[in-house]
């Protein structure tokens, strides 16, 4: 089992690279079978849930070449079947759009039903509504979404939420259905956009991607491309987070600014400098922070995916702060851990009552999930003395190299692996040779 041991206590200081959008690339990769000719997609990140998601497009028959650590040419022509049965792709959450990349292109899909974060009920009822809005046919059987068409036409859909995966998915089944598609209620991500500018460089009709309407002409076939995945808002978000908590000064290099103003602009607000450039931001911190109230919203409000390393930050801040957590309903679980380095939080339904401690002490803490593990090393770098973080392998899932870029900060981090029988690994992929 591997595990972070930390030794708190040193401002994080320098310049960090960040890489592509996890949550991009996983739309983009699943999307990149959707053509029969080449695609070549740059600045994929190389964390596990997107070797999962090659993985289990290779178990279909995609032809994955690894050009470099982050450049990937994939050809889905030799997809021999729409059934996919790779135990991995139940651990990730994004596994669903295969669903919308398969039934787009062969109006045919079976994916087991997503894994992923635990963060409460997660459901795909707006998938299911819009994909039977475009004419299929969908339904839950042994826990796998079994979804068919004869045709798929073009149709008027509203989403009863604003939902990333939805919106996505429901992009993928509509590219190659007849006529025009409208989405009504669309998310707004910086990911929902990069998936929506890929496929429109593959031949897409794809408008109003980045608003709350978007608009579908279908066309009959997509086409190869090359493309480059957008930074990852949330890594970025992550590290400026870190140089707040730890009375830092980290510039966060290779980002799109405008996607980490929603983050940065609350940093601001309790007493961060906050400089940005054209592809760079710099979030200085000097004394004790002030409080705040925060509320995670669809973008462009505070990204959930944000949350709990803000609460991190808040709970060594000056006063009470409230957080409260509008998009999932069980994003909370860390704050039990974060007690044991001295919180003071108290959790009333979806809202934390935050009381600003002096300082975190260093502890033995578990990371329950993707982000709120990377919160909780946020914290161990910020604690006085030595803390000991486990389950790393969630925060794996989405932060390529995420101890090695903080020890290059100044991060007293190091990762250790101790055998552990009881361990339940995530299946390790290789795609063919590493060309150079
Ligand atoms: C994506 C991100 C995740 C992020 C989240 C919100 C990926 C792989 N994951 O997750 O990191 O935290 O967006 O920004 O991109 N909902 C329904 N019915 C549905 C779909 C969603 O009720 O059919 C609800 C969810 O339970 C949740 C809310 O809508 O309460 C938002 O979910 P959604 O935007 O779909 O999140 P994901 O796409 O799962």
């Amino acid at each position: 089992m591997e595990k972070y041991i930390i030794k708190g206590g040193t401002p994080l200081v320098g310049e960090v690279e960040i890489g592509g959008a996890k949550n991009a690339a996983l739309a983009i990769l699943a999307a990149s079978i959707m053509t029969d000719e080449t695609v070549l997609i740059e600045n994929v990140p190389d964390v596990r849930d997107t070797n999962v998601m090659m993985q289990s497009m290779e178990s279909i028959g995609a032809q994955i070449v690894k050009l470099d650590r982050h450049t990937y040419k994939i050809n889905g022509s030799r997809i021999h079947n729409q059934v996919i049965l790779n135990e991995g792709i139940k651990k990730i959450r994004a596994s669903y759009y295969l669903i919308g990349a398969l039934l787009g292109k062969y109006r045919n899909a079976e994916v087991p039903l997503p894994g992923g974060c635990n963060l409460g009920t997660r459901a795909i009822d707006q998938h299911i509504k819009g994909f039977r809005g475009l004419g299929a046919t969908v339904n839950v059987r042994h826990g796998s979404v079994i979804a068919h068409a004869e045709n798929l036409r073009g149709a008027h859909i509203f989403m009863d939420k604003v939902s990333v995966g939805a919106t996505i998915n429901v992009i993928m089944a509509a590219v190659m259905a007849e006529g025009r598609t409208v989405i009504e209620n669309a998310a707004k991500e910086p990911h929902v956009v990069d998936l929506a500018n890929f496929l429109n460089s593959m031949g897409a009709n794809i408008k109003g991607a980045g608003t709350d309407v978007i608009r579908i002409n279908g066309v009959p076939k997509l086409h190869k491309t090359e493309y480059t995945i957008i930074p990852d808002q949330i890594e970025a978000g992550t590290y400026l987070m870190a140089a707040a908590a730890t009375q830092g000064d980290i510039t966060v290099k290779n980002v799109i600014p405008k996607h980490l103003e929603c983050i940065y602009a609350k940093l601001s607000e309790i007493g961060c400098q906050v400089q940005e450039s054209d592809d760079e931001v710099r979030v200085v911190a000097t004394g004790k922070l002030g409080n705040t109230q925060v509320k995670t919203l669809p973008y462009p409000g505070f990204p959930t995916d944000m949350q709990p390393q803000m609460t991190v930050i808040l709970g060594m801040s000056q006063g009470i702060s409230i957080v409260t957590e509008s998009i999932f309903d069980n994003r909370f679980k860390y704050v039990d851990e974060l007690a044991r380095m001295g919180s003071d939080i108290k959790v009333e339904g979806n809202t934390a009552i935050i009381t600003g401690v002096d300082r975190y002490t260093g502890a033995e803490i578990a990371a329950p999930d993707l982000r709120a593990g990377a919160a909780l090393v946020i914290g161990a770098l910020a604690a006085e003395g030595e803390s000991v973080v486990t389950d790393v392998r969630y925060i794996q899932r989405g932060y390529e190299d995420f101890h090695l870029k903080l020890a290059k900060l100044g991060g007293q981090i190091e990762l250790v692996d101790v055998p552990d029988e009881n361990e339940n690994n995530y299946t390790e992929t290789s795609f063919g040779k590493v060309v150079s």
